[in-house]
């Protein structure tokens, strides 16, 4: 919605030119290779690996939805078709479900596909890092701010992670990343903050280091895959530049816009469990499992046996 006089006319115009602009689309790149979990991931995307018994894909899309995103774009690769699938109707199980009463996983399966026309698709042909998977979509953002969603990142909350980064930004405007602090001889495998302020929830960042060693890293606080951007993330995407890893990092374009955009850092409520990472994935398996009712007290108990 346009933050127009007439549409709020209860506003006054210098207040209506502070308001940041609202976060309708959201991307999801599901083009990595996922080598960390081969054979699994072979002929199967990484992100439909189910936690419990729902792909981590699933529970992004779930999350960007509880945060008011309106159309998702999916940056897929080869051999990702079973994603396109997933979130697609199938005629032959819609049958099946409602022939044989099964009304809730009917709803269910109904529920997850969407609005026609919410899902859109691009294709990375080549995996060049997260930064070429996010530039992939600039033309189905339509030049307005955007949430960027790593399925492997999953996040135990309350309040959904993404739908605190949405309320959060409403204070603060401009680019915001979800982090948590991470041990320091973890800090080569994360996106690392150069802090300016902290105020112990919001974090006023001045820099941005990809995977630094323990001795250069400039905190311990890191990004996970939650991300509020505004569109000019994807003129600094433009140059290609490679980082880290010789890949096209998201973190060196994001880093070139702090000192022109307001940029924070959100310690948002809740665990991540970093499923790109196999204790990780097992992690959160054990931990949705035991957030379950109908799965939570038999799960405990034979978790029991294995610690005696
Ligand atoms: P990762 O860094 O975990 O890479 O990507 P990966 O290829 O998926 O997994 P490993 O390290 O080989 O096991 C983080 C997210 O960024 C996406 C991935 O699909 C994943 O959701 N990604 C990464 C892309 O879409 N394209 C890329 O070129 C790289």
């Amino acid at each position: 919605m346009a933050h127009t006089p007439d549409a709020h006319p209860q506003l006054k115009s210098e207040q209506i030119l502070i308001m940041p602009r609202p976060i309708r689309r959201a991307i999801l790149p599901v083009g990595g290779l996922g080598t960390r979990f081969l054979p699994a991931t072979k002929a199967m995307p990484k992100e439909m690996l189910p936690v419990v018994d729902k792909p981590l894909i699933q529970y992004a899309v779930e999350e960007a939805r509880a945060a008011g995103i309106e159309q998702i774009v999916f940056v897929t690769g080869r051999g990702k078709t079973a994603i396109e699938d997933h979130f697609d109707d199938s005629f032959e199980l819609r049958e099946t479900l409602s022939s044989r009463g099964k009304t809730a996983e009917l709803e269910s399966m109904t529920a997850m596909v969407g609005r026609p026309g919410e899902i859109a698709y691009v294709r990375q042909q080549e995996p060049l890092g997260l930064g070429h998977a996010v530039w992939c979509a600039r033309h189905l953002a339509g030049g307005e701010p955007v949430a960027i969603l790593l399925a492997d990142d999953l996040v135990l909350a309350g309040k959904p992670c993404l739908k605190q980064m949405v309320e959060a930004y409403q204070e603060t405007g401009g680019n915001m990343v979800a982090v948590v602090d991470v041990p320091r001889e973890q800090t080569g495998r994360y996106g690392i903050l150069d802090v300016d302020k902290d105020d112990g929830r919001l974090v006023s960042v001045k820099g941005l280091v990809e995977k630094p060693a323990p001795e250069n890293a400039p905190s311990t606080l890191s990004i996970i895959g939650r991300y509020i951007l505004q569109p000019e993330i994807f003129d600094h995407l433009e140059t290609q530049e490679r980082g880290a890893g010789g890949e096209i990092q998201l973190t060196d374009a994001m880093a070139r816009m702090i000192g022109t955009t307001p940029f924070h850092g959100l310690r948002f409520e809740g665990q991540r469990y970093d499923c790109g990472d196999k204790v990780g994935f097992i992690e959160a398996n054990i931990a949705f499992a035991l957030e379950r009712e109908d799965l939570g007290p038999a799960v405990r108990e034979r978790l029991r046996s294995y610690i005696s």
